[in-house]
């Protein structure tokens, strides 16, 4: 090793050369460089099916890569599978969550690393559970370690997920999209974690499509476009729109693109909707309105979506359509009436994964548009192939299994599902989670392009900047109640705040 090799060697932790990787016809990764310093936050930038999360697998062992070798703590890094990755010191949390519903907090995060009595195989169960009390009290969290995984939220999953990739002592931990289920108060958590790491030492690989977050919490940004390493740059340097020319190859000149249009009748009405996590809820949207609804992760905003579309059961409450009562027992009769929602989780509840793209985007207008017994296949492609382009869905065809997409990709074949029911009312619940800034101001397009057809928008998000940028009005819920209105009329004329709606998502 030369004497420049030797002190590069030294700064960096990982550093990646030449790494190319293809799938079938995709190639997802070609000849990227990437290199990250001892003690760093390194932000890696691009959007939707960049090659972000394929790069991070194959340091992991995930994917093997065809070309290109890794240095990793100065020495030649070879790995065959998360195992190798662990013992040398790197550890990940995934965009897709994969821990075991059956398993409580405890075993998931231990899993393979019990305590046991002694040198005996049995397992110390209270040893285990006692470790992961202390840990999780590191960290803030407040659950019982012997929680089963499958009773948590989404949120407190990903927390468990964030606790366990830290408890390895890895040097280099690396976080693919950590924060998109995550609410301001969790994430704050999360950057405290990151910050002690990093004064230990440790690296951080971080991905995130939330612009805020990667001045808020990164030294070091480098960009890949499609498959193509951009280049790396410190971000006390950079500017934001900067960034986002870079990953997405052109200006995104207006991020919300909000066109006010007509707001008509009320189309739906929900009163007084009481259930498991939400007291005494009433409002109405519009048509042609786009109605935002924050608040803290648990105010019970999903929780009212999910009873509204039929998924949930409520105790009490009435729901009204075009000034009718309904009555809605499930999300095939929610869909029948003109609801549809996107739900938040993908994963569990948007997709099948190993079918093709185009039969979970015609999923769930099948009845709706092929009432005869077979389904006409040739119509069912071309109108999957419309709604596809529309929203720019990255495939290299509809035929491939929904499981190749990148995540951002996954999550607009979602959309594209329910958008094909032609709603009346459309749900959004975390409408933008991991798609990148490009196909964000797409789908922002879309809602209004949807709206001015007077269509009811209802999204839930808690990205305050969306919520803001895209709502007629706003609701903030806050312990299940709503807790507070805002009109966009008061936003535009800087009446109300971001910092106003957080006080309220507190109760302050
Ligand atoms: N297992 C796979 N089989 C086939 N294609 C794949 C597979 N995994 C990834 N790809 C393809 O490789 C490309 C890069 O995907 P990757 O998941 O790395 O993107 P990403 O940058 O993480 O995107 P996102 O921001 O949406 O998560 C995409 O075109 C994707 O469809
Ligand atoms: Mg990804």
């Amino acid at each position: 090793m030369s004497t420049q090799q030797g002190a590069a060697a030294n700064e960096y932790i990982l550093i990646c050369t030449g790494i190319s990787k293809a799938f079938g016809g995709t190639q997802a990764l070609e000849n990227v460089d990437f290199r990250v310093k001892k003690g760093e936050v390194h932000a890696l930038l691009g959007g939707n099916g960049a090659g972000k999360s394929t790069l991070m697998k194959i340091i992991m062992g995930l994917h093997k890569p065809d070309t290109g070798s890794i240095i990793f703590d100065g020495r030649p890094y070879v790995v065959r599978g998360p195992a190798d990755a662990l013992n040398a010191g790197i550890s990940m949390i995934h965009q897709e969550l994969s821990s075991i519903p059956q398993l409580t907090i405890a075993e998931n995060i231990f899993l393979n690393r019990e305590d046991t009595f002694g040198r005996s195989p049995f397992l110390n169960k209270a040893a285990t559970n006692q470790r992961a009390r202390e840990l999780l009290e590191r960290f803030n969290f407040k659950m019982d370690p012997r929680t089963p995984m499958g009773e948590l939220t989404l949120a407190q999953a990903q927390m468990v997920e964030i606790i366990k990739a830290s408890s390895y002592n890895a040097k280099l931990i690396i976080m693919d999209e950590p924060t998109s289920s995550l609410d301001e108060e969790e994430t704050q958590n999360l950057f405290r974690t990151i910050r002690d790491l990093t004064s230990k030492g440790v690296s951080v690989v971080y991905i995130s499509h939330r612009m805020e977050e990667i001045f808020e919490i990164c030294d070091t940004v480098s960009i890949l476009r499609d498959g193509h390493y951009v280049g790396t740059r410190p971000v006390a340097e950079v500017s934001k729109d900067e960034l986002i020319s870079k990953m997405v190859g052109r200006k995104v000149t207006n991020q919300f693109p909000k066109v006010d249009c007509e707001i008509g009748d009320v189309v739906l009405k929900v009163e007084g909707f009481t259930g498991r996590g939400f007291h005494d809820i009433t409002f109405e949207v519009r048509a042609g309105e786009i109605l935002g609804i924050t608040g803290l992760v648990g105010s019970g905003r999903s929780e009212t979506m999910r009873a509204i579309f039929g998924l949930d059961e409520k105790t009490s409450g009435k729901l009204y359509l075009d000034g009718q009562e309904i009555e809605i027992r499930s999300p095939v009769e929610a869909v029948q009436k003109g609801i549809a929602m996107v739900n938040e989780d993908r994963k569990g509840y948007g997709l099948c994964l190993t079918r093709p793209i185009r039969e979970n985007m015609s999923l769930a207008s099948l009845e709706a548009k092929h009432p005869e017994l077979l389904i006409n296949k040739r119509r069912e492609k071309v109108e999957t192939a419309e709604v596809a382009k529309t929203l720019a869905v990255k495939a290299s065809s509809l035929e491939d299994e929904a499981m190749s997409l990148s995540g951002g990709n996954q999550q607009k074949v979602v959309l594209a599902k329910w958008l094909m029911t032609n709603p009346r009312v459309l749900i959004l619940d975390e409408p933008t989670r991991g798609v990148d800034v490009g196909a964000k101001s797409e789908i922002y397009a879309l809602m209004c392009k949807f709206a001015a057809q007077g269509m009811a928008i209802i999204m839930v998000s808690s990205e305050l900047p969306e919520v803001m940028g895209m709502s007629d009005r706003i609701l903030i819920f806050r312990e299940g109640r709503i807790n507070g209105e805002v009109t966009r009329e008061q936003i535009l004329s800087g009446a109300v705040g971001q910092q106003e709606i957080i006080s309220k998502e507190f109760g302050q």
